[in-house]
């Protein structure tokens, strides 16, 4: 039995000593292997008598279970080192982009509209659209332009062919359709602006065929130029990010708002560098006024009950005063150079809580 016990403390002293799973597997084959300690003393069982054999089996079985037991815990503890070694080895950092850089980059003009809509969202303003394809009614009777209007020859309209009825779709020629669809389809109080292309048949320097607009539109029963003053006021010192930048109205004439007045924002040039806020300078950055009570009627409310105002803002000049751009044609070259100069990570989504440029 000395034996016995020399053999387990042994083999048990082999299994501690395993400080690899290689290691490991080699004290299991010296000890419980077919040529191992433990599986020696197993065979010379056989010599023994029948008597002998009985208690000898019981303790070598006894130190044959310890040592496989001590081996799989060993192996266990082994595996589980193996595995935290791998998995510090073969960490992956999420955080790190997959690429390392985003090459696609978002449209100034885009970025500007999704900032307005970022400001006048924070106002109470919804987004509402209009199809780029308008009928007469919409983008111009409505907005009290009837047919023989000289405004209609100022608005270099791209027509479509006639109809049997003689009349013709057009690419609207400014966003103020979506007034008259806004007020047509839902009952005041309404607050929206509208965002979107517009078309003219115009191409020079500062002129291209197709721009944007943002139009704005408040009405319920109270609302007036004052409080169309204010909402311009915060909305170009939120825009600009300037602290103080002057709007002065200058009266005006539009065919859908009376009174009518355009917008000027305060500005400097000193050293012949365009800053807007303070400044002696004025630049124009949209239309505006209350709306026509014949627009009201043509929309089915009464003016006598409801008032309000509009404007309509051009979102490329905001984008060209706001981004330094020089050139509005530079817009729609599609020059990948322009874009990835002037453009936007896709990721950085103007909010008012975040910052709206970056
Ligand atoms: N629709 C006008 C334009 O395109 C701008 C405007 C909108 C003026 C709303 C007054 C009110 O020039």
């Amino acid at each position: 039995m000395d034996e016995l016990e020399k053999i387990r403390a042994e083999a048990m002293e082999l299994v501690a000593q395993a400080s690899s799973l290689d290691a490991l597997e080699a004290a299991r084959v010296a000890t419980l292997g077919k040529k191992g300690t433990v599986s020696a003393l197993m065979a010379s069982l056989g010599k023994m008598s029948p008597d002998e054999r009985k208690t000898a089996g019981a303790s070598l079985n006894a130190v044959k279970d310890e040592v496989a037991n001590a081996i799989a815990t060993a192996k266990a503890a082994l595996d589980a080192k193996a595995l935290d070694e791998r998995l510090v080895r073969e960490r992956v950092d999420v955080t790190l982009p997959v690429r390392p850089e985003t090459q696609g980059r978002i449209h100034p003009i885009s970025q500007v509209m999704d900032e307005m809509i970022a400001i006048f969202a924070q106002m109470g303003f919804e987004v509402a659209e209009g199809p780029d394809i308008e009928d007469d009614f919409h983008n111009f009777t409505a907005l009290n332009i009837p047919a023989d209007h000289p405004a209609r020859q100022m608005h270099d309209t791209f027509y479509f062919g006639e109809k049997d009825d003689g009349s013709r779709h057009l690419l609207r020629t400014h966003t103020s359709p979506v007034q008259i669809r806004t007020m047509v389809a839902n009952k005041p109080p309404i607050r929206i602006i509208a965002p979107g292309r517009t078309y003219r048949c115009d191409s020079d320097m500062t002129h291209t065929p197709m721009f944007h607009q943002i139009e704005g539109l408040v009405i319920d029963k109270a609302t007036h130029m004052g409080h169309l003053k204010g909402t311009l006021m915060e909305f170009v010192t939120t825009f600009f990010e300037v602290d103080e930048v002057p709007v002065r109205f200058r009266p005006s004439f539009f065919p859908f708002t009376e009174p009518s007045a355009e917008v000027d924002i305060g500005c400097s040039r000193d050293g012949g560098e365009l800053k807007i806020g303070k400044g002696s300078g004025w630049l124009e950055i949209g239309g505006s006024g209350m709306v026509h009570p014949n627009v009201l009627i043509a929309c089915g409310l009464d003016p006598e009950e409801y008032q309000g105002f509009a404007f309509g803002m051009g979102v490329e000049r905001m984008a060209m005063l706001k981004y330094g751009i020089p050139d509005l044609r530079t817009f729609f070259d599609s020059d990948l150079r322009w874009l990835k100069h002037y453009g936007f990570v896709p990721l950085d989504v103007p909010t008012l809580s975040g910052g709206l440029t970056r």
